[in-house]
């Protein structure tokens, strides 16, 4: 198989014409650069999961989550299940954040109902003093074989995101060994003993940095990272401990590949009061929770960045047409012009939502968004 890159690799001012020329659906990537779009394109996290009975049965057949995201194939073939259902204008990896520190050796299990688990989460300091940055092509080899396994089968349908936690989300999960409702252990470590946690961020700042651009050496188009945890944090302590480690992720990442810009993404969940210093980090756009209001927003980050958001993901539990209208407050609430937009959820799909109320979302995005502007409300 010939790998893509060979095909450019003697005629680099021809890169970005012919490349662009390979996405049959590049809306996702224009409006992320703020460009024009004939609609506005919409994916959502989550996208290929529990919801989908196709997933529940694979997973079912393969026994284990950890077994469908640690084999390439299978893991394209998941990532691919939800483009096979929706007219969806991104595809995302199917692999996990807590990989990164399973690769450190904290030995990840995922456990029906109670989600993620550490066998050995980090409690003490000789265990933080013996971290270090696993290689992404050895440790993570499954992952950047998943992600140029998905991106050739997609051939070229819509962009593929590569993906990683934030450095203070994976520190959480690294510190309280799984999910937690009170940060115990991380919040402890933060007002005791600041300097092991700024340890910790600095090797899993590299870690995750090089774990992401191993995904866009190997195909990821854009780079995606999770903050799910930021927003637990007191605005001090988010300036110190979550955001200048997602800076330096950003200012690592490949910029441009085969004459492509990469651009990223931050989700900052809860992050709504700090909109303007994550604009800051030079990412390209800023994913927005549903407790954001996207026009105010926009105004805040001045134009800086595209915005992704932000439905409230419970939304979906309601009848298609309901879901429908909802659709279109989230896209009247941006601004009667939606350029920069990219139509999201402010979380991930929940498993319960039925299938049928995202096929009536995704359409409901793209027709109301293609309407001419004139028969749109204006405000
Ligand atoms: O479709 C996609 O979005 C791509 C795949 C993806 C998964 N996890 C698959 C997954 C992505 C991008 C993630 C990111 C992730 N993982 C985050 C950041 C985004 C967020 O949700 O805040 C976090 C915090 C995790 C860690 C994680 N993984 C948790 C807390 C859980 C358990 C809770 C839950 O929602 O299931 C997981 C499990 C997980 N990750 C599943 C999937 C499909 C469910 C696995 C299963 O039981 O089959």
């Amino acid at each position: 198989m010939k790998k893509d890159g060979d095909i450019f690799r003697f005629a680099s001012n021809e890169f970005s014409e012919k490349s662009a020329a390979r996405l049959s659906n590049d809306s996702f990537l224009r409006a992320l650069f703020k460009e024009e779009t004939a609609y506005t394109p919409i994916w959502l996290m989550r996208q290929a999961g529990r919801y989908l009975p196709e997933y529940r049965a694979l997973r079912e057949r393969v026994g284990s989550f950890a077994r469908l995201y640690k084999d390439p194939e299978l893991s394209c073939e998941v990532a691919l299940f939800p483009l096979a259902r929706f007219p969806l204008d991104a595809a995302i990896v199917f692999s996990d954040i807590l990989t990164i520190p399973d690769a450190m050796g904290l030995g990840l299990s995922f456990i029906e109902n109670e989600g993620p688990k550490f066998e050995y989460p980090l409690r003490d300091e000789r265990a933080i003093r013996e971290l270090f940055v696993p290689d992404p092509f050895d440790r993570l080899r499954y992952l950047a074989d998943a992600v140029s396994t998905t991106r050739h089968a997609l051939a070229g349908r819509v962009p593929l995101i590569g993906f990683t936690g934030s450095p203070y989300t994976l520190a959480c999960y690294m510190i309280e060994g799984g999910i937690s409702k009170d940060y115990r252990f991380v919040k402890t470590m933060i007002y005791d003993r600041p300097d092991l946690m700024h340890h910790i961020l600095d090797v899993v700042a590299d870690a995750a940095l090089s774990c992401l651009n191993a995904q866009i050496e190997s195909g990821a188009q854009v780079a995606m990272i999770f903050d799910s945890c930021g927003g637990v944090l007191s605005t001090a302590a988010f300036r110190e401990f979550s955001l200048p480690y997602t800076r330096r992720v950003v200012a690592g990442l490949i910029k441009e590949k085969e004459g492509e810009r990469i651009p990223s993404i931050i989700f900052t969940k809860g992050g709504g009061a700090w909109l303007e210093s994550i604009a800051d980090t030079g990412c390209a756009s800023l994913g927005l929770d549903w407790m954001t209001d996207l026009g105010e927003a926009r105004r805040r980050v001045g134009g800086k960045v595209s915005l992704q958001g932000n439905l409230d993901p419970q939304a979906l539990f309601a009848a298609p047409d309901r879901v429908a209208v909802e659709a279109v407050k989230v896209i009247d609430s941006y601004g009667p012009d939606a350029t920069g937009l990219v139509f999201n959820l402010g979380h991930g799909v929940s498993q319960f939502t039925p299938p049928e109320h995202v096929a009536a979302l995704v359409e409901a995005v793209h027709r109301y968004t293609r309407k001419p502007k004139s028969t749109k409300k204006t405000r």
